[in-house]
């Protein structure tokens, strides 16, 4: 079982979509079983709030549902529960490894990096623009799988 937690700033938008995107791809290539998902915030921002409209707007465009998602904040003991903590931007990188001391097992990893792409995942708090995000995670969770779970 490999367990994976996505991780942005406020746990509103960027990482409960990889989150939820993450677990549709799963369930389409039958992997479902082999793989636990969750997502979490580095700040305590939006914490128990539920996905953004916007996020969660671009998700039922595709049919898929984050109901019940609240944010929450991770801390260091995801460190230990999780084998992939996974930041959408290089600012969530150094909050990570703040909050956990450091990457001593190289668990932390940026979501582009499995795409080849040194890039940040678009953030749509102060552009609005839910696609551009919604692009970069797919590209990157379907990047990620494929390295996870070669066939
Ligand atoms: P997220 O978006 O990190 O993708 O969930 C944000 C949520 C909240 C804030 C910024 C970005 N904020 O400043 O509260």
């Amino acid at each position: 079982m490999k367990k994976i937690l996505f991780i942005c700033l406020g746990n509103i938008c960027r990482s409960p979509m990889a989150e939820f995107v993450c677990k549709d791809m799963l369930e389409e290539r039958g992997l479902s079983r082999l793989c636990h998902v969750e997502s979490a915030a580095t700040s305590y921002e939006e914490q128990g709030n539920p996905v953004h409209p916007g996020t969660r707007r671009v998700l039922a465009e595709h049919g898929i549902t984050c109901k019940g998602k609240t944010a929450r904040r991770m801390d260091v003991q995801d460190y230990s529960d999780f084998d992939y903590l996974i930041g959408m931007d290089s600012s969530n990188i150094r909050s990570i490894h703040r909050i956990c001391g450091g990457d001593p097992e190289g668990k932390v990893h940026k979501l582009l990096e499995f795409c080849g792409d040194s890039s940040d995942v678009a953030d749509p708090w102060y552009t609005g623009d839910f696609q551009a995000t919604w692009r970069d995670v797919n590209r990157g969770v379907s990047a990620l799988l494929d390295k996870l779970f070669p066939d």
